[in-house]
């Protein structure tokens, strides 16, 4: 009797034991592959530039990172991303794909917490693939803030990278390239997606300054050739997606936002009859087209979530009929009503968005003219006015409805006035026509 009531005890205690062994959580698995004939709904969000809150005590140097940097909202990022997260949990698009600059400066913290943030989307069956951005790996950069001093803290190389991303993408892809964190995720029968690591950060595993330019290694093109040939064997269309942009998006914000070997992707991908690349990285929302082997291709750069309007893009799929996509601006202040927040910012968050934008702009524009040392008469508020108005319309694919109204104002006026000192030429590559809608497009899908 004794003895069966110590066996008992012990079992008991080593199954306690057992249950309190730290252990690593199951993988979440790869959905199966979508039969054949499924419309299905993709989103891609970019640059979303999400910082830890636990590595932020507000203050000073805070304040000066985002109240006077380049539009990107990073004292609500926090809510942001949590709202990105609701919307999808609701929507269940087939998949979310994040292209890059997941973090302000690829602190090891924000890279953590935003991948445990994601984890309800494959939790909840939806799988969320990222890629990095140039922020994202051993940036000298990452950083903290405490009141009125930053101070340095950990980034990520690329190992813990795809460590920290195991089931957002790099845990279950189909296919990883050697020599960058690229890799192949099928999604149907139909449909394939191929993510591409672009960035140029240090191979040797040190820190460094964030390089904007980007390019496809030799042995990433190989791998990619592979890939598309592999599809096309399966019958599948590919839409491959970049931090880098594969076209040019402005007359300005070419060098170090195209991708420096875009020409070489291009030609891989017009052999494989590739349509579609999503990209991000400029920040600005824009659509661009180009004829590669007979057919229209289409660089669908979306704009920084972390920027107004705070939008990412929707993908309609109906395979062997068309590829439709729009911009979708985050429902911020439904989000806050439903969540019974009391901050009057986030619950008239558009207005607050728009305004916090056209501040930074307007003040910045007026630092460079102040700068540029112009004539007496040139009146710098009125000047500071054109970028204010222009910037958030730019950035979130709308310029084109001000276009008209700008080259009437006095404020534009005053710039043709100044041409000759001031800085001009951003402003008129904003006006610029652009040929196709920055916000949405239909592709067929029938040739
Ligand atoms: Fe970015």
């Amino acid at each position: 009797m004794r003895t069966t009531r110590l066996f008992a005890a012990a079992l008991a205690l080593s199954l306690a034991l057992a249950a309190c062994a730290p252990r690593e959580p199951a993988p979440v698995p790869r959905p199966d592959l979508l039969p054949q004939g499924t419309a299905l709904e993709l989103v891609v969000a970019t640059d979303l530039h999400f910082l830890d809150p636990a590595i932020v005590r507000e203050g000073d140097a805070f304040t000066a990172a985002y109240a006077y940097g380049d539009g990107k909202q990073i004292n609500y990022i926090s809510q942001l991303v949590d709202v990105f997260v609701a919307e999808m949990l609701e929507r269940r698009p087939a998949a979310v794909l994040l292209t890059g600059d997941l973090t302000l400066n690829g602190e090891r913290m924000s890279h953590l917490e935003l991948a445990r943030r994601l984890a309800a989307l494959p939790q909840a069956g939806i799988p969320a693939l990222v890629i990095p951005g140039n922020h994202d790996i051993l940036n000298a950069f990452a950083s903290g803030y405490n009141r009125d001093k930053m101070y340095d803290v950990r980034s990520v190389d690329p190992e813990e990278f795809a460590e920290i991303y195991a089931d957002l993408g790099y845990g279950q892809a189909a296919s990883r390239d050697t020599a960058s964190l690229s890799y192949t995720w099928p999604l149907s029968d139909d449909l394939w997606l191929i993510l591409l690591d672009t960035n140029l950060y240090e191979r040797d595993g040190s820190r460094s300054i964030p390089q904007n330019a980007g390019a496809l290694p030799k042995e990433t093109l190989a791998w990619l050739e592979g890939q598309l040939a592999e599809a096309e064997s399966q019958g599948a269309e590919v839409i491959t997606a970049t931090h880098h942009n594969l076209l040019n998006h402005s007359s300005r914000l070419r060098e170090g936002y195209t991708l420096d070997n875009a020409d070489e992707m291009l030609a891989v991908l017009e052999k494989h009859g590739v349509r579609v690349n999503l990209s991000g990285h400029v920040h600005i929302q824009d659509i661009a087209g180009e004829k590669l082997g007979g057919r229209e291709f289409y660089d669908i750069a979306t704009s920084s979530y972390a920027v107004y309007t705070n939008q990412y893009g929707v993908l309609e799929y109906q395979p062997g009929a068309e590829l439709r996509y729009h911009a979708q601006e985050a429902d911020v202040e439904g989000w806050a009503r439903r969540a019974g927040v009391q901050d009057p910012d986030l619950l008239a968050f558009e207005d607050y968005s728009y305004r916090f934008f056209y501040d930074i702009s307007k003040e910045r524009s007026y630092v460079s003219l102040v700068m540029a040392q112009l004539n007496k008469d040139a009146d710098l508020e009125l000047m500071s006015q054109t970028m204010a108005i222009l910037n958030p319309a730019y950035f979130s694919g709308c310029a084109g409805q001000l276009r008209e109204e700008v080259r009437q104002s006095d404020h534009y006026a005053m710039w043709r006035k100044h041409s000759g000192f001031a800085p001009i030429g951003y402003i008129n590559s904003m006006l610029e026509e652009r040929e196709l809608d920055p916000r949405q497009i239909t592709i067929p899908l029938t040739d």
